[in-house]
């Protein structure tokens, strides 16, 4: 029985640490050239491998990273489970990505990265953090996380799922329905959605008409849910006062891209939050124990909502 490991050098190395230790009786691999096919039971990737129906056993696809949109979900057979990443990792540099961006937002800090380059010495006008509203799109593993590092700044928070939640200090919305209502009483709007369907191109011009006048946007979901254009003509008007933007599409913006320069836009590459390969080895072998138990894994992605 064999686990393919198909990540970088270094990650591979912890990996293959960790497995040696807690799972010695599973063949640890990095090569798939190197591994009888029909051997493998778990394999862990960022990208499905062209040529992944040759794994005719593989009982388990773990993501390694949180979001699995990358993989085309027709091509994996129904029988095999898909595993997104859920690692203290990830979560802990995702509550560092986001208070870090509605900080900047909540204190102007394009405005003053501006004013720098301009040699300009003047205070920008202040809110308190009682009265700017933070809201996050995504209730999830990541949103509920960012929700709780931001609560000791005393922002009013609220949230929006596709299904109910409640989160202690936190006004929760959901569905399609309770949108317009968040949206309405947000003032920096923070999206950690997974992309499907549903929520490809959702920020847009109508979303962003939604808001409060002046709001503004902190993206680190993925970049297809952004409507680049519709970003630029809401900060243009004024409807959006700034944005904080982690993911794109494509990846990066062209050279030329408009939003490269806004000088309302802080940009960062596809950072924000990084998969830890201590502390991720540590869960793929939790899962590995749970699934060879016939307990239900940690992160398991239900095909049909696509997350
Ligand atoms: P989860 O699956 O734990 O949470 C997803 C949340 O989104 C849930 O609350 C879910 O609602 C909500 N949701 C999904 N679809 C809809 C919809 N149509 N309408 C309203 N709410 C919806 O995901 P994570 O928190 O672990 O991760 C979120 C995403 O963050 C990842 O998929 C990935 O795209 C992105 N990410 C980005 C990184 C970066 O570096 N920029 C790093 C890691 C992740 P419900 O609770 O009702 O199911
Ligand atoms: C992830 C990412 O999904 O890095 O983990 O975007």
């Amino acid at each position: 029985m064999a686990f393919l490991f198909n990540s970088d050098a270094v990650r591979a190395k912890i990996f293959a640490t960790e497995f040696a230790r807690e799972l010695p009786s599973l063949s640890f691999f990095t090569d798939a050239g190197s591994v009888d096919p029909a051997a493998v039971r778990y394999l862990l990737t960022w990208t499905a491998p062209p040529d992944l129906e040759r794994y005719v056993n593989l009982e388990v696809l773990f993501s390694i990273g949180a979001g699995v949109d990358q993989f085309a979900l027709d091509r994996l057979k129904k029988r095999v489970k898909l595993v997104r990443m859920i690692e203290d990792g990830i979560t802990r540099m995702m509550q560092e990505y986001v208070t870090l961006a509605v900080l900047a937002l909540h204190r102007d800090l394009p405005g003053y990265l501006n004013q720098q380059r301009a040699g300009e010495w003047r205070g920008r006008p202040v809110r308190q953090a009682a009265e700017r509203r933070v809201g996050v799109m995504g209730l999830g593993n990541l949103g509920r996380a960012a929700l709780d590092r931001l609560g000791p700044f005393g922002f009013p928070l609220a949230g929006w799922s596709r299904s109910p939640h409640e989160v202690p200090g936190v006004t929760c919305y959901h569905g399609e329905s309770g949108l317009a209502d968040f949206l309405a009483k947000q003032d920096i709007l923070i999206c950690l959605l997974p992309l499907t369907a549903e929520t490809h191109g959702i920020l847009d011009a109508s979303l962003f008409s939604k808001l409060p006048l002046g709001a503004g946007l902190v993206h680190a979901g993925r970049g297809p849910q952004l409507d680049t254009d519709a970003l630029v003509a809401a900060l243009e008007s004024g409807q959006l006062a700034g944005a904080v933007l982690d993911v794109t599409d494509p990846e990066p913006l062209s050279a030329e891209h408009p939003l490269w320069r806004h000088p309302k836009v802080i940009i960062t590459p596809h950072i924000a939050s990084v998969t830890q390969p201590e502390t991720a080895a540590k869960t793929v072998v939790a899962n590995i124990r749970r699934h060879e138990a016939g307990l239900e894994l940690v992160g398991l992605v239900d095909r049909d909502r696509g997350y």
